[in-house]
């Protein structure tokens, strides 16, 4: 009888150790981000324009010198090359889309500067 029980036991530590312990442990699944975090994106420029209200950050005058390309708002305030709004007889207050384009650097000169919003109707 003593030897059933402990047989019994035995087997039953057994049935407990492979469906607990024993078993895989299952990999948590590694998924890449998909999604830019869109504080980020938000914190980067969240102001709208209308281009009636970009024309006052003309740079002159101590106002901010903004532009404007493919609906995007940059501050060039601080570039040297757009001191007082202007920059190649291009002043800021406006779009420039076509303009930055059609220069021997394109937008590539955009690359760095601070975001500060988009063009709205
Ligand atoms: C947003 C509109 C802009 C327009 C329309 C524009 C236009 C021009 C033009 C016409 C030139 C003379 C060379 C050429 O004929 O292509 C030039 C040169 C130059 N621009 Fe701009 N530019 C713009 C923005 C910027 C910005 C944002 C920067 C700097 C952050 C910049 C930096 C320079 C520099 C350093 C040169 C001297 C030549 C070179 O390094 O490529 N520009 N730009």
């Amino acid at each position: 009888m003593k030897k059933i029980i402990v047989l019994s036991l035995l087997a039953l530590i057994l049935v407990a150790t492979v469906l607990t312990g024993c078993s895989k442990p299952t990999a948590t699944p590694t998924v890449a981000p998909t999604e830019v975090p869109t504080e980020v994106c938000d914190a980067a420029g969240e102001e709208e324009f209308t281009l009636e209200e970009l024309a006052a950050y003309n740079g002159k005058d101590g106002a901010k010198a903004y532009i404007a390309v493919d609906g995007v708002v940059y501050d060039v305030t601080e570039v040297e090359e757009w001191a007082n709004g202007a920059h190649n007889d291009f002043e800021a207050g406006k779009d420039l889309s076509a303009e930055i384009k059609e220069s021997a650097h394109g937008v590539a000169k955009l690359e760095g500067l601070t975001i500060v919003g988009k063009i709205v109707e």
